[in-house]
């Protein structure tokens, strides 16, 4: 089945919100395959996001991203990778559809970087590059 990678930012981790982005994801269908705790480092990040390297948020996203821990896993599933953007909602929480994760809990508001609480992979070709930047045993 299909695979991609989800993350539940510092801002999910550090709001206690972890479980309830894993309850969503289960509660849809899909299966949690792997999952890891970890806080990233520059080099992880800078080819997690290579394809925003050069733009002006690029430093204040880094920054947000390792400023704490973030939860790693890799989700199965029939579409999934399509599914779970579905799930996440828009990039920007305040426009997000209420009932998706960002819309129902992400707060955008008084902050220099998007906080949107996770990250899901956006095609079969950047879920397969981070499934094996996050998860290289895999
Ligand atoms: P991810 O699932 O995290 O990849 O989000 P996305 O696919 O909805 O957005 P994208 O890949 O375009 O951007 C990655 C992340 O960079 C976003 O989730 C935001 O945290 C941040 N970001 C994207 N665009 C902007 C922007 O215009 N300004 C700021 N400040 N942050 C942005
Ligand atoms: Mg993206």
């Amino acid at each position: 089945a299909e695979r991609t990678l989800v993350l539940v930012k510092p801002d999910g981790v550090a709001r206690g919100l972890t479980g309830e982005v894993l309850r969503r994801v289960e509660a849809k269908g899909y299966r949690i395959v792997a999952l890891e705790m970890r806080t990233a480092d520059d080099a992880l990040l800078a080819e997690h996001y290579a394809e925003h390297q050069g733009k002006p948020f690029f430093a204040p996203l880094v920054e947000f991203m390792r400023s704490g821990p973030v939860v790693a896993a890799v989700v199965e599933g029939g579409r999934v990778i399509e599914g779970f953007r579905s799930l996440a909602g828009t990039t920007e929480p305040t426009g997000a559809a209420p009932g998706t994760i960002r819309g129902d809990l992400g707060r955008d508001w008084g902050t220099s970087v998007v906080q949107n609480l996770v990250h899901g992979s956006d095609s079969p070709e950047s879920a397969a590059r981070e499934i094996g930047l996050w998860f290289p045993a895999l």
